[in-house]
């Protein structure tokens, strides 16, 4: 595919159905044209955001133990193909893939046989759904906005057999607390978080008065796209900001590691999860137990996420005399300030930096006197 080849109603209708933001009334790919079209475009777009959380992963040293892939809500396979070209082909044995829709199971098969030559590929089935085997890394990718309740209890069910789980979705407060709301569950069932977070503890965008802010972060895309005439008619006819990709996302897994205590938010703030004691969230935790969790019940703590790194929500804010930002670790949710006087050469690469912000500061309460990324 190359843009001379793009057809511009089909992404016009596919802007369509992706605006209506609900649950569809069923699959809505029409033809392998539709994916291709998708793939090159809107697919591309998923891919850089994708990129950037397969950075954070390489910063926090964590890669996937499992041998086996399953993508799920595939669509065109633009997760697969991402996760697996970046890891490695030979870190993995089989790309199982599946969607409702048969047109996009094809389409996502045959892309991924194109890349993956030696890769063994196949759609998942009704058995692979009914059986209990482990599924190496789960794969999940701009699911949550189409799912009914139905799909997303049985997707809760599909996670338990996971031995890792990548979840990568728009960077919007809804879908986002959504997905935080699953955090909260798995955490509660034998995973523990790799990333986004930096603790273990109980999601702080949950706390009380939070309700406004959502996790999310901004993926940068290539810059020659800005130059690129068509990348910019296809932002126009998409209504889409092409500077801006925001996305949420999880990583989580069921790996062995030291345990690190939960801490308690030293302000007393109750924290508020999305009803972890629901009936649903139990039965995912007898699942998990039932199927061997490493950690069933409880938290197990990051080996990879020390407790002093701190990620930071959404975009820093420069001011003149000072940057400004939402900061999260494991003491909570916090505005902090730093003072550009304080570390001018941390201030201009705050401004600068297109990494994932997970930062070790030096702090003296809400102002920030110096600090250094994470450097993988
Ligand atoms: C926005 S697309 C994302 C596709 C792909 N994961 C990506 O990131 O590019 C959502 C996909 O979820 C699929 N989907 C929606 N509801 C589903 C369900 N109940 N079961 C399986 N797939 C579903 C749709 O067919 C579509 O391919």
């Amino acid at each position: 595919m190359t843009w001379d080849d793009i057809d511009w109603s089909i992404l016009d209708r596919l802007r369509g159905t992706f605006l209506s933001g609900t649950p569809t009334g069923g699959p809505y790919w029409q033809s392998p044209e539709d994916l291709a079209n998708y793939d090159f475009t809107y697919g591309e777009r998923i891919g850089w955001k994708w990129d950037q959380v397969l950075r954070e992963l390489r910063l926090r040293g964590w890669r996937p133990q499992g041998r086996t892939v399953l993508d799920w809500g595939c669509g065109s396979g633009i997760a697969g193909r991402r996760v697996i070209a970046a890891l490695g082909a030979e870190s993995f044995d089989a790309l199982t893939l599946w969607d409702h829709s048969p047109v996009a199971c094809d389409y996502a098969a045959d892309a991924a046989r194109h890349a993956f030559p030696r890769l063994s590929v196949h759609q998942a089935t009704p058995g692979y759904f009914s059986g209990t085997e482990r599924i190496g890394l789960l794969l999940l990718s701009h699911v949550l906005n189409e799912l009914p309740a139905a799909a997303r209890d049985e997707l809760r069910l599909l996670c338990v057999r996971a031995d890792a789980i990548l979840w990568v979705e728009p960077g919007t407060h809804d879908v986002s607390r959504q997905l935080g709301g699953f955090r909260e569950q798995l955490r509660g069932s034998g995973f523990r978080v790799i990333a986004p977070c930096t603790h273990e503890n109980e999601c702080p965008m949950f706390a009380l008065g939070r309700e406004r802010d959502w996790c999310h972060f901004f993926a940068p895309p290539p810059a020659e796209i800005f130059a690129d005439s068509n990348w910019v008619k296809f932002g126009h006819r998409a209504g889409i900001d092409l500077r801006s990709l925001p996305y949420a996302f999880l990583a989580l897994d069921r790996h062995q590691a030291p345990a690190v205590p939960p801490v308690s938010d030293p302000r007393g703030v109750e924290l508020a999860t999305l009803d972890p004691n629901a009936p649903e969230a139990a039965a995912v935790r007898a699942e998990a137990a039932a199927a061997g969790s490493e950690h069933p019940g409880g938290a197990a703590g990051s080996a990879l996420a020390p407790e002093d790194l701190s990620r930071v929500i959404g975009r820093v804010e420069h001011f003149k005399p000072y940057a400004r930002l939402l900061n999260c670790d494991a003491t909570g949710l916090n505005e902090l300030e730093l003072p550009k006087r304080a570390d001018p050469a941390l201030f201009k690469q705050l401004e600068r930096t297109k990494a994932p912000l997970v930062y070790r500061w030096r702090r003296e309460g809400k102002r920030i006197l110096g600090g250094s990324p994470l450097a993988g």
